[in-house]
C-alpha cells in the first residue's frame, strides 16, 4: 500500500509539473495570444511565437490585438521600443473595451531624437472619459534593450508598473462618484504609427523618413487574469497564488517606490495643470 500511494504522488507531481510546462509553454506563445490586425506584412510574429514586431514606413504602421477579452488582471509584456532617431513615433500599447462609453488603460511612448529621452503617456478612461494624462521620462534608455510594462487592474485600482516598479496607481473612488472601470472587457492593443502632427512638442519635429523601417519589439507576455467568454467571466481558480494579484494592495515599499517615480521622472500631471482646470481638478485628484 505504502509503495504504491508514494508511486500515485510521484506520477501526481509529474502530472502537475508536466500540466505546469504546458500552461508557463502556452504563455509564451505570442502565436496563441494576439493576431495582427493591420499593417500589411508590416506586423511579424517570429522565433515560434516568442517574438512579435511592428514596423513603421512612410505608407503605414500596424498593430495588434490579443485574441482574449479580459475583466481584470496582472498583465506584462516585455518592450523594446524605436532606437535611434523616434521623433514623432509613437507605440501604443494598451487594454480597450468597446462602445461609445468605453474604458481604457494606456501605455503610449512618444519617441524623440537620437539621445533624447522618450515621453512614457499613461491615461485612464472610464465610460469614455479620459483626461487623466501622466507623462514620465523612464530612468534607461528604453530604446537600448526589453523592460517589462505591466498592468495590474483589479476591483481595488489600476497600477502601472516598468520593470516592477510601480509609476501610478488609478484608485477605485466609485464611491466618491468617480467611475471605475470594472464591467466591460477589454482586450489588448498595440500598434506603431506616426504621430509628427503633435507627438513631438505640437509638431515641431518631423519623423525622419530616411531612418524608416521603424521597428518596435515584444515578447514575454504574461497574463494571470479573468477572461471573458461567452458574457461570462473565469478567472481560473486552480490556484490560489495565481490569484492573489486580485485583491493586491501596492505594499509599503511600493508605495515609496511609486513616490520616488513621481517625484523625480513624473513631467506632466493633469491633477496639477491648473490652466486646464480653471473651475477646479477632477475629484480623483484631491482624493489620491
Ligand atoms: C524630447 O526631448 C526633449 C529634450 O530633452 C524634451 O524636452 C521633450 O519633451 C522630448 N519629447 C518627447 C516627445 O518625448
Amino acid at each position: 500500500m505504502a509503495s504504491l500511494s508514494s508511486s500515485n504522488s510521484v506520477l501526481f507531481v509529474f502530472c502537475i509539473a508536466v500540466i505546469n510546462s504546458l500552461i508557463a509553454a502556452s504563455a509564451g506563445n505570442l502565436n496563441q495570444d494576439f493576431q495582427i490586425t493591420w499593417g500589411d506584412g508590416r506586423a511579424k510574429i517570429l522565433n515560434n511565437g516568442e517574438l512579435l514586431t511592428l514596423s513603421l514606413d512612410k505608407a503605414s504602421g500596424s498593430g495588434f490585438q490579443s485574441n482574449i477579452e479580459y475583466l481584470f488582471g496582472q498583465i506584462d509584456m516585455q518592450l523594446k521600443l524605436v532606437p535611434g532617431n523616434s521623433a514623432g513615433t509613437v507605440t501604443a500599447y494598451y487594454l480597450s473595451s468597446k462602445g461609445s462609453t468605453w474604458d481604457e488603460i494606456d501605455f503610449e511612448f512618444l519617441g524623440n531624437s537620437t539621445g533624447e529621452p522618450y515621453t512614457l503617456h499613461t491615461n485612464v478612461f472610464s465610460q469614455g472619459k479620459g483626461n487623466r494624462e501622466q507623462q514620465f521620462h523612464l530612468w534607461f534608455d528604453p530604446s537600448a534593450d526589453f523592460h517589462a510594462y505591466s498592468i495590474l487592474w483589479n476591483p481595488q485600482h489600476i497600477v502601472f508598473s516598468v520593470d516592477g516598479t510601480p509609476i501610478r496607481k488609478f484608485k477605485n473612488l466609485e464611491s466618491k462618484g468617480v467611475p471605475y472601470p470594472k464591467n466591460q472587457a477589454m482586450r489588448i492593443y498595440s500598434s506603431l504609427w506616426n504621430a509628427d502632427d503633435w507627438a513631438t512638442r505640437g509638431g515641431l519635429v518631423k519623423t525622419d523618413w530616411s531612418q524608416a523601417p521603424f521597428t518596435a519589439s515584444y515578447r514575454n507576455f504574461k497574463a494571470n487574469a479573468c477572461v471573458w467568454s461567452s458574457g461570462a467571466s473565469s478567472c481560473g481558480s486552480n490556484s490560489v497564488n495565481t490569484n492573489s494579484w486580485l485583491s493586491q494592495e501596492l505594499d509599503s515599499a511600493g508605495e515609496e517606490k511609486l513616490k520616488w517615480v513621481q517625484k523625480n521622472y513624473m513631467i506632466y500631471n493633469y491633477c496639477t495643470d491648473s490652466k486646464r482646470f480653471p473651475q477646479g481638478y477632477p475629484p480623483e485628484c484631491s482624493m489620491a
